[in-house]
C-alpha cells in the first residue's frame, strides 16, 4: 500500500547550492566508480545531494542493484524520493563511501559537520574500506580552521563541562550552534547540541583530545583518515 503523500516526492535543498557545475562533476566522477551490487555509504551536504540525482539516473538506466547506507534524515529522504534502496549498518558493512568536507588540507585532513551530520559521517567513513571525499576548490585550505569552526557533537547536560574543557585545549571562540527553523539551539538527529569552536592551532592530536571529553560524541576533526579526495573547479 502507498502513502497519499507529496511531501517526500517535493522535497528539494533548503537554501541555494554554489557552483552546482563543478560539484556535478565530481558527482559525475563518483558514479563511474559504482558497481552493480554495492552497498555504498551515502554522506550529506549539498554535493551529495547532487550525486544522488546522478546515481538514481544510473541505477534505473542499468537496472542496478544498489543500496545505500544514509547519514542523516535528509539524505534518507532523498533516497526514498529518488528511489535509491536504504540500509543499515546492521545489515551491511558499506564496500565504499562518499561524502563533502568543509574544509581539506594538504594532508587530506578535514573539518566537516556545517550540515550537523558528522557524528554519522564519521561512523560510516570509519566502517568503510573506501572514502571519497568531493568538494570543490574553495574547500582547500593550507591549515585547518582558516575558514570553519570546528564543530563538536555534545550531550546536552555536559554543555559547560565540555566548554570549559575546550577552552583549557586553547579554544578562542566557542558558539552554540542555533537553529533556523526552530527557537533555541540546534538538536542534532542524535538529540545532542553542536558547538562551533575556533583554535588558534589544531595540531595532529586535536580530534583524540577533543573526543577524550566527557560528554563529547563526537568532533568534526578529520585526521588522517582513509580517504581519496576529488576536487572540482569552481565554476561560480
Ligand atoms: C554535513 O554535516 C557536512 O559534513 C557536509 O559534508 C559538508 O558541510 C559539505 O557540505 P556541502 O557539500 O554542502 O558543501
Amino acid at each position: 500500500m502507498n502513502w497519499q503523500s507529496d511531501i517526500i516526492k517535493n522535497l528539494s535543498w533548503a537554501g541555494t547550492i554554489t557552483n552546482r557545475a563543478g560539484k556535478q562533476k565530481v558527482a559525475d566522477q563518483i558514479v563511474s566508480k559504482i558497481k552493480d551490487g554495492d552497498v555504498i555509504g551515502v554522506g550529506s551536504g549539498s554535493t551529495v545531494y547532487i550525486t544522488l540525482f546522478t546515481i538514481a539516473e544510473r541505477i534505473k538506466a542499468e537496472k542496478l542493484n544498489i543500496l545505500a547506507i544514509p547519514t542523516s534524515i535528509e539524505i534518507s529522504m532523498a533516497c526514498s524520493k529518488l528511489g535509491i534502496p536504504l540500509t543499515s549498518l546492521y545489515e551491511h558493512k558499506p564496500n565504499w563511501c562518499f561524502d563533502g568536507a568543509d574544509e581539506v588540507d594538504p594532508h587530506k585532513s578535514l573539518i566537516k559537520g556545517r550540515g550537523g551530520a558528522l557524528f554519522k559521517e564519521k561512523l560510516l567513513i570509519s566502517s568503510s574500506p573506501l572514502n571519497y571525499i568531493i568538494v570543490d576548490d574553495t574547500k582547500l585550505v593550507d591549515k585547518l580552521g582558516s575558514k570553519f569552526p570546528v564543530p563538536v557533537e555534545v550531550f546536552p547536560t555536559a554543555l559547560l563541562h565540555v566548554e570549559d574543557a575546550l577552552k583549557a585545549l586553547g579554544a578562542t571562540e566557542i558558539a552554540l550552534r542555533l537553529a533556523g527553523g526552530k527557537d533555541g539551539p540546534v538538536i542534532t538527529e542524535n538529540g545532542n547540541l553542536l558547538l562551533d569552536v575556533k583554535f588558534h592551532e589544531i595540531d595532529k592530536d586535536m580530534e583524540r583530545k577533543i573526543k577524550a571529553i566527557t560528554g563529547v560524541i563526537e568532533s568534526g576533526l578529520f585526521i588522517n583518515y582513509n580517504i581519496e579526495v576529488l576536487v572540482a573547479a569552481n565554476e561560480g
